[in-house]
């Protein structure tokens, strides 16, 4: 590895990072700032003023896509106004893209793949040196990425903690494997560590991320996904964990039982079906039936009673008729999710589904999409009402976007919870809320003296 010279380390400069997509993806942008902060480099929210663009992009939609090549044109004219500008794109579009963005927009200096976060500031070096200059690397092997890269986490309350890469699973319209490489998993002491240092800086909760936690320790053997939850649940000073995003395939018993024996671990599963009729969930290639996946659900729901399920669903993939789709919105009344991220199946070429016969017309997903959404809404908030008059615990995370007087938290199921500040919660504590007029996507409520 290049030393980093003096000189450039005294030198204060400032870098802007956009990073869409998952958690994943944010992060990689934490390692990447990490290390930027190392030669000098500080982060700024004025992209104009600018020394360092970086645009840390996802490509699992066409959606995410655009909105980077939006972006992307407008950072032309700064560009064009301040030629030592460096302007670089990272994460997944950058691995699937490669030297086509460069030939697309030469204004790009620099693109480097996900499996590369630990050599980027070797990059900005070598471009500061020689300007004018284009680099594009991505190589996606399939080492891991090295533990040792220092990480400028967010303001947020959890802390990010990747405890493997890549995703084996070739889901027939995900373009992720194609992007993030095989499975690969962290050791157990190096993903411990990192927790224990994250709770040392103050942070109360972790989310433990992978395309697919329940499939980790598969290739090193040291340990499954339930013995890396349990050995993070003992960690001292530790208040809640999460972790994203759990495949139903391999969702053991034993990480059922470990949830349910837990003190700390979240009575949340997020367990993504993605489709409610076999014969779709057969050519998204996911492996389980309906009834697989009900079974795993009232597993859940006996074990740990309290607990919240929420998922993603996919509606428009190739082939869906009115009869798959009247299976999907049966199979929602019945599993009866907390709340469910919805979205229109987006084409994405290199994958299987891209090229299959019977691509549904877009207004047909729209119209889809909003029946879909109509029953799920109504589902929550039958839900949610559940919880009218009782006193949930949050997790205090400051005041609301939009709102200085109304704070905000979520509980450990994973619910956003609103009150109106009363002057004595502090961000990061845990409080007592009265949940007092329940909503789809909120609960609102008062905050009750402890
Ligand atoms: N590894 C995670 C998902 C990562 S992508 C899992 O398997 O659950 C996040 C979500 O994006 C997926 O759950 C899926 O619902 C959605 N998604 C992925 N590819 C898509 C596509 N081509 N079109 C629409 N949605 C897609
Ligand atoms: Fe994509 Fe499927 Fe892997 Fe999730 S499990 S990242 S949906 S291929
Ligand atoms: Fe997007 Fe890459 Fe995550 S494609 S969803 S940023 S793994």
């Amino acid at each position: 590895m290049k030393k980093i010279d003096n000189n450039t380390k005294k030198q204060k400069k400032s870098v802007y990072m956009h990073s869409y997509g998952c958690q994943m993806n944010q992060s990689d942008a934490e390692r990447m700032l990490g290390q930027l902060l190392t030669i000098g480099y500080e982060r700024t929210d004025d992209i104009t003023s600018a020394d360092l663009i970086l645009l840390n992009t996802c490509c699992v939609r066409e959606s995410a896509e655009d909105k980077v090549y939006g972006k992307i044109g407008e950072i032309k004219h700064l560009k064009q106004k301040n030629p030592r500008l460096i302007f670089g794109i990272t994460g997944c579009m950058a691995q699937k893209e490669g030297d086509a963005l460069i030939k697309r927009a030469p204004h790009i200096d620099f693109v480097l793949g996900t499996n590369k976060v630990h050599e980027l500031i070797h990059v900005v070096e070598e471009i500061q040196v020689i300007t004018g200059r284009h680099i594009v690397d991505v190589l996606l092997g399939d080492t891991e990425l090295p533990d040792d890269v220092p990480v400028q986490r967010g303001d947020g309350l959890s802390a990010w903690v990747p405890i493997m890469y890549g995703c084996n699973n070739f889901c027939s319209y995900c373009i992720v494997p194609y992007v993030r490489g095989r499975e690969r998993s962290r050791l157990p002491e190096d993903v411990v560590r990192e927790v224990e240092s994250a709770v040392t800086d103050g942070f109360k909760e972790v989310t433990l991320l992978g395309q697919n936690v329940n499939s980790y320790g598969k290739d090193h053997k040291k340990a499954d996904f339930a013995d890396l939850l349990q050995a993070v649940d003992n960690i001292q000073g530790i208040e809640r964990v999460r972790y994203m995003t759990s495949h139903p395939k391999d969702l053991s018993d034993k990480v059922i039982e470990t949830v349910k024996n837990s003190r700390h671990i979240c009575e949340h599963f997020h367990l993504p079906v993605q489709y409610g009729s076999n014969r779709i969930l057969k050519a998204m290639n996911r492996i389980y039936t309906v009834e697989y996946y009900k079974e795993l659900v009232k597993k859940i729901r006996k074990s740990v009673p309290n607990a919240s399920i929420t998922t993603d669903l996919i509606v428009g993939f190739p082939g869906e008729t009115d009869d798959d789709f009247a299976q999907l919105l049966d199979f929602l009344r019945e599993v009866r999710y907390d709340a469910a991220y919805t979205f229109l199946y987006s084409k994405r070429s290199g994958t299987p589904a891209a090229t299959m016969k019977d691509q549904v017309a877009e207004t047909c997903k729209k119209e889809r999409l909003h029946k879909l959404m109509e029953i799920q809404n109504e589902i929550s908030l039958e839900i949610n009402h559940k919880l009218l008059g009782q006193t949930v615990e949050v997790l205090v995370e400051g005041a609301s976007r939009t709102d200085d007087t109304v704070w905000t938290g979520r509980t450990r199921t994973n619910k956003i919870v609103l009150w109106n500040y009363q002057g004595t919660e502090q961000k990061g504590s845990l409080a007592e809320v009265a949940v007092t007029h329940p909503q789809t996507w909120v609960l609102k409520g008062e905050l009750q003296n402890s």
